[in-house]
């Protein structure tokens, strides 16, 4: 109805993989503001740089100080965030790259979008459960306290909704565990799926 064709690539997914010497995946952390997402995040892609791994880490303000902004936070908004890092997310996984994401990502269907996009056996969904409570105390970036206080809106968690995953691939306890336990855990897992 566009006109539109799906060209094929005469260099593939595969062979930029085996110029990298590894398979490309997505990493995709979700939890509230103040889970520790990001940090998880680099912490997981400083182990994998490490490791000679090619990676690539979408994070949530970055993306939306740029290709996102104009998006706010509302649940359309949100979705439609989520939608276009699934769209790039997918480009990177082409681009034969481990691509981490570290987004609220609040919503199942978005997530669960992003999952058939990319492909079930190239997706590792991370949960990043830490408690409402303790996101609040930690509060890093002041956004509780200014939600608290009625100065911002649509907040994750208060009064904009948090669907916590049905089946990740890996859930973590932030509040329990170390950083460096956790990225052990991590590499275990996207080693199950390589
Ligand atoms: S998502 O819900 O669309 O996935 P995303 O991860 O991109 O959210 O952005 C969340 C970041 O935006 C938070 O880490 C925080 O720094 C900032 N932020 C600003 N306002 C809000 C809000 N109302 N709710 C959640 N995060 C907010």
């Amino acid at each position: 109805m566009r006109n539109l064709t799906e060209q094929q690539h005469v260099v593939t997914r595969a062979a930029r993989e085996r110029l990298n010497g590894h398979p490309g995946k997505v990493i995709w952390f979700t939890g509230l503001s103040g889970a520790g997402k990001s940090t998880l995040a680099n912490a997981l892609e400083v182990a994998l740089h490490a490791k000679g791994y090619r990676t690539y880490l979408l994070d949530g303000d970055n993306v939306r100080l740029g290709l996102n902004q104009d998006l706010g936070f509302s649940d359309a908004d949100r979705a439609e965030n989520i939608r276009r890092i699934a769209q790039v997310s997918h480009l990177m996984l082409d681009a034969g790259l481990v691509v981490i994401t570290a987004f609220i990502s609040p919503f199942r269907r978005e997530r669960d979008m992003a999952r058939a996009l990319v492909g079930p056996h190239d997706f590792v969904e991370v949960f990043v459960d830490t408690p409402l409570e303790v996101c609040e105390q930690r509060d890093p970036k002041g956004l509780y306290r200014l939600a608290r206080a009625g100065k911002i809106t649509q907040m994750t968690g208060l009064d904009s909704a948090y669907e916590p995953p049905l089946q990740a691939e890996l859930t973590v306890h932030t509040n329990q565990a170390s950083v460096e336990h956790i990225v052990a855990s991590l590499l275990d897992v996207m080693a199950g799926k390589a």
